[in-house]
């Protein structure tokens, strides 16, 4: 049974803005590299052999970087939609880039998890699904697909988005689809997968299988969950093997200059070039290429734009600036 993957990587990221005004979200910096490497990299420690990034927003920016995909032990394929075809319309376009295979996997582009994708494979072998959804479980329900699952793990219902959630358990991004599952949906047309493929497939009684892992969970999609992204990377609470090597909490590149009297902790990354003048504290925070910090500054759980410049005894506070 082989199993190819497509990753969905073409949202506008407006919940980021202003961080996505000349990078798409997948492409921002996550613990040292653009967030995508590390699902890259999740997909091909799972034996994945190759996998079709589907983009649109922003879409030349991928290729320059990430490449056939060699360096990253995967074969990695570009499928571009001129305007955007949402989550399911992408699913399609990017399908027809796909070698033979017999399933699916799909990501969400901005989910960071430490789920057993090998264990979803596995669960949606032995049911025999069409579909498997990997679900968590989290407080409110109501900015992510709301599910119902049947006593079997069989999905009941698919709610995306609803202001009273009818249970905690969410579509966590990352989904399995028999490969002739996804000719069903509209070749050129603007689909939902979560509003429109999933409700229409429940009502003609396809297997969707919903497999649950509570595991580390967290979509990216804000700035405050991308810098704790980040941070969870460099302090060890989720592993990815895309995260450079580092000692210690946290990642300074060789090509920065830290003056003497500063500390750097709880996950921060200091990119290349970067200056950080004496006596800094610098906490939870990215520090992007080429920016200056003059002394004395205090930059905690917070994101500077690559090349800003940050004047000397300033405090930012959970705050993104020069973008
Ligand atoms: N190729 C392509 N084309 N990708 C798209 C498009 C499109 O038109 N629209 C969105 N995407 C990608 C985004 O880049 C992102 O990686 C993914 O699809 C999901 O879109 P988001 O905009 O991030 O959706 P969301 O976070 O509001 O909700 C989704 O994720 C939740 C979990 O984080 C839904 O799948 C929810 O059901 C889910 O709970
Ligand atoms: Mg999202």
């Amino acid at each position: 049974m082989s199993t190819s993957a497509i990753l969905l990587v073409g949202g506008m990221g407006t919940r980021l803005l202003p961080l996505t005004l000349k990078t798409p979200k997948p492409m921002l910096q996550v613990a040292g590299v653009p967030f995508t490497e590390h699902q890259i990299r999740k997909a091909a420690d799972a034996g994945i052999a190759e996998i079709v990034l589907a983009t649109s927003y922003k879409s030349e920016l991928f290729e320059p970087y990430f490449g056939n995909g060699e360096r990253f032990g995967i074969k990695i394929k570009y499928a571009v939609e001129k305007s955007a075809l949402g989550t399911g319309g992408g699913i399609r376009n990017a399908a027809n880039l796909l070698a033979d295979c017999d399933q699916v996997v799909i990501f969400n582009g901005d989910v960071l998890s430490g789920h057993n994708l090998a264990g979803q494979l596995e669960f949606h072998k032995k049911n025999q699904a069409d579909i498997t959804l990997y679900l968590t479980q989290v407080e409110d329900a109501r900015a992510y697909g709301c599910v119902e699952l049947l006593e079997n793990k069989q999905v009941k219902s698919f709610l995306e988005k609803m202001e009273n959630p009818i249970s905690n358990l969410i579509n966590a991004g990352c989904y399995i689809f028999n490969r002739q599952i996804i000719d069903q949906i509209p070749q050129d047309k603007v689909v939902s997968v979560e509003r429109e493929t999933f409700p229409n497939l429940l009502a003609t009684n396809a297997k969707v299988f919903g497999y649950l892992d509570n595991s580390y969970w967290l979509d990216i999609g804000t700035p405050a969950a991308l810098v704790k992204a980040s941070a969870d990377l460099i302090t060890g609470v989720i592993h990815s093997s895309a995260t450079p090597n580092h000692a210690g909490d946290n990642l300074i590149s060789p090509s920065a200059k830290i003056g003497s009297g500063c500390v750097i902790s709880n996950g921060s990354v200091i990119e290349t070039e970067v200056v950080v003048e004496s006596n800094c504290q610098i906490s939870g925070s990215i520090i992007g290429s080429g920016a200056k910090i003059g002394s004395n500054c205090k930059i905690i759980d917070s994101i500077i734009a690559p090349g800003a410049q940050i004047q000397a005894g300033m405090v930012v506070l959970t705050n993104y600036l020069g973008f």
